[in-house]
């Protein structure tokens, strides 16, 4: 067995031993989203600080908790709060927890996140779904030797974002009334927010957001076979960021305010799964 593997055994087997489930559903919220936890009928809760071989999240307004629940009737495992590159994480280490779950029978994610619009029609409270990545993050989760227990070497990403969940996804925003945005994630590794420049940049390579996390996640889920839908939260829109700037403060307030919205399109989903 390999070391990762090894390791991710042994956070099983103390999650499994403190009153953790198997689940079929995980759930990454990003800043401002953990209202969406508040729905979920939660059976057990993990502070990360408490998990062995978990890294620690350091950011503020990411609490840091994994918790196992039911969600319309589905076993659920939500990560409050997630790790970041730009905390000094390897992304092998970003990614860890999802090994986790997905020893513990995973095979659908849903990643969510706070992102910067570089598209010039997204306005600030605007929800995208994520249709595809671009991974400017200076890593890879899977560099170095592979990991043959999760997945092959040279894994796929043209269907990263799985197209049935996409469709799900549209139909779920539609039936609760919620218009859509759709798009491209950029990732860079922060934690300075963009240039005028640079959002510029981001726009000029395809991108309609940007952020800096939720590409590693994905990577590593589809790596694993997992099915994997995305949803970013515009807390600020192109022309204001390359203004006056976007500030930390001003993405936790829409994050919560859209959050909302963003919770009735998931739950929606998630009964559709
Ligand atoms: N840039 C990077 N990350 C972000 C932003 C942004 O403008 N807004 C929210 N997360």
């Amino acid at each position: 067995m390999s070391e990762l593997a090894q390791k991710v055994k042994e956070t099983v087997n103390f999650l499994r031993e403190n009153g953790a489930f198997d689940v079929e559903l995980a759930l990454i919220l990003g800043s401002g989203l953990g209202k969406v936890a508040e729905v979920a009928k939660i059976k057990a809760e993990f502070p990360y600080t408490k998990i062995p071989h978990f890294p620690v999240s350091t950011v503020k307004g990411h609490e840091g908790k994994l918790l196992f629940g039911e969600l319309s009737g589905k076993k659920i495992a939500i990560m409050k709060g997630r790790f970041h590159f730009y905390e000094g994480y390897t992304l092998k280490e970003v990614v860890y927890p999802l090994r986790v779950l997905f020893k513990m029978g995973m095979k659908t994610l849903i990643v969510t996140n706070a992102a910067g619009g570089t598209n010039p029609y997204f306005e600030a409270g605007d929800i995208m779904l994520i249709l595809d990545h671009i991974n400017l993050l200076p890593d890879n989760p899977l560099r170095g030797k592979n990991e043959e227990e999760f997945g092959p070497r040279f894994p796929s990403m043209a269907k990263a974002y799985t197209p049935e969940l996409i469709q799900l996804a549209r139909k779920s925003a539609e039936e609760s009334g919620i218009h859509l945005k759709e798009g491209v994630y950029v990732a860079l590794q922060g934690p300075s927010l963009e240039t005028p420049a640079e959002y510029n940049f981001v726009r000029l390579i395809g991108g309609d957001a940007v952020g800096m996390s939720t590409v590693p996640e994905v990577i590593a889920a589809s790596h694993m076979g997992v099915k994997v839908v995305g949803f970013s939260i515009i807390t600020n829109a192109l022309r204001k960021s390359q203004t006056e700037g976007a500030t930390h403060e001003e993405v936790v307030e829409i994050a919560n305010k859209a959050g909302e919205k963003l919770s009735t399109i998931i739950l929606r989903l998630i009964e559709k799964l």
